[in-house]
Formats: structure tokens, sequence, C-alpha cells
């Protein structure tokens, strides 16, 4: 079986109006287009969200998603969410992604079951460079981490309780499983999956809304 890990329990402090999560774009959340590129596409859904917005969440998803309190950080979050499922494979994908092509699901699914482990990332545009010496880094072989980061859920299970045993936090779940040793394949997002965190990057999802609506409708 597979299961769908959705985080969204943050508070959304950079973009200040609260959980990222349940904000508009269009006439529905940001959750419910998390949760609608998932379904049809995986065997359980399950989201984690904070205490506070536990009686709000069911107005935004359908009665097949399961629903848990996530933790304080990112990690303790995802850790819950491990605990909660029995899947084999486990796809953890942001709930602050709200554009996720159907391809990148597929894509990542195929990654797990071939190598176990895999990230979506994307190729870096911008010329990278260290803020005080200006010293420009080699974009070439530098990717930017997305979600979904899909994994067999023994191996991301082990990962997370080996973090936790030796208190190392990362931002990211493949950095943990990187940190047992074993190879984490990676899977082609695009700019679509870009992480709403700022205010103008919801400004433009806001923009961005009605041509993804069409781009879903094209199939
Ligand atoms: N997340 C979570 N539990 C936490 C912290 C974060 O489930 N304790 C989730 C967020 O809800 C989000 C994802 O992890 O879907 C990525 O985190 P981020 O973009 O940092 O969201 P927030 O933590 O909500 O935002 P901020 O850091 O600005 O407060
Ligand atoms: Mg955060």
């Amino acid at each position: 079986m597979i299961a769908a890990l959705i985080p969204a329990a943050g508070k959304g402090e950079r973009l200040g109006k609260g959980p990222k999560a349940f904000l508009p774009l269009d006439h529905e959340s940001i959750l419910r287009h998390v949760v609608r590129a998932f379904e049809g596409q995986v065997g359980e859904i399950i989201i984690a969200v904070s205490e506070e917005m536990l009686p709000e969440v069911s107005r935004h998803i359908s009665e097949s998603t399961r629903v848990i309190q996530g933790g304080s950080t990112r990690q303790e979050t995802v850790y819950k969410l491990l605990q909660a499922t029995q899947a084999d494979i486990v796809l953890i994908h942001d709930a602050a992604r709200p554009f996720l092509p159907a391809e990148v699901i597929r894509g990542s699914i195929q990654a797990v079951r071939d190598y176990g482990a895999a990230t979506v990332v994307r190729l870096v545009a911008d010329t990278l460079i260290h803020h005080q010496t200006l010293e420009v880094t080699d974009r070439s072989v530098l990717r930017a981490v997305q979600t979904p980061q899909s994994f067999r859920r023994d191996m991301i299970l082990q990962a997370h309780e080996l973090a936790k045993a030796k208190s190392i936090e990362a931002t990211d779940d493949a950095a943990l499983v990187r940190l047992l040793g074993y190879p984490v394949t990676l899977v082609d997002g695009s700019s679509w999956l870009n992480k709403i965190t700022t205010r103008s990057d919801y400004e433009m999802a806001q923009g961005l809304v009605s041509l993804w609506r069409q781009k879903l409708n094209e199939g």
C-alpha cells in the first residue's frame, strides 16, 4: 500500500497569515489542492495539523482522508505521520506546495519502487553567490530540493529513529536517509512545486491558480 503523508502543522510565520494550508487559493484552500492531487493515486492520505486547526480541518478534506495532530517541528510532525500508517511506501509532501503534477507523483512512486528512496528536485536557475565574499558556486552541480520525498516506510522510519536518538534536526527527510548511508534517487520537479513561504510566493500562487486549473483540465 502507498500512503501520502502531508505535514500541515506549521504556523506560517514568515508569510504571517496563519497556517498556510488553510489559506485560500481561489475558492479552495491550499490543503484542498494538495489532497486532490493525491486522490486516486495512493491508497491512503494522512494530514497532520496543529491542535488549534483540528476542528477546522474537516471542511477542507474528503471523508477518506485521515487527520492527526502534528508536532512542534516539521521533523516531529513527519515522525508522527510515519507512525500513523502501515503503508509499505510513503510519499511525504509539504502542504505548502499546492501545484503537484500527477506525473511527479507517478515518477516518485516508480523511483521508490526501483530504488527505495527518492526526492523531487529542480534545477537552479539563478547564479549563486556567497553574501559576503560574493564567491560564485557552480550551480550546474546543484539542485533545489522539493517534495514529494518518497521512501520505503521501514527505511525512513529507521532514519527518523536514528535522528531522534542522536538529536539530529534536518529540514528534509531525504537528508535523514542519507545519514543512514542509503542512496536517494532524484525525480524532476519544476517551479510549479516551489513552496509558498513568503507573502510574494502566496501572491504569485494566487495569480497562477487559474492557469493551473487549465493545465489540470487539459490532462
Ligand atoms: N510543518 C509541520 N509541522 C511543523 C512545522 C512545519 O507539519 N511543526 C509543515 C508546514 O505546515 C509546511 C511544511 O512543513 O507544510 C513546510 O514548512 P514551512 O514552509 O516552514 O511552513 P511553516 O513552518 O508553517 O512556515 P514558517 O516556517 O514560515 O512558520
Ligand atoms: Mg517552518
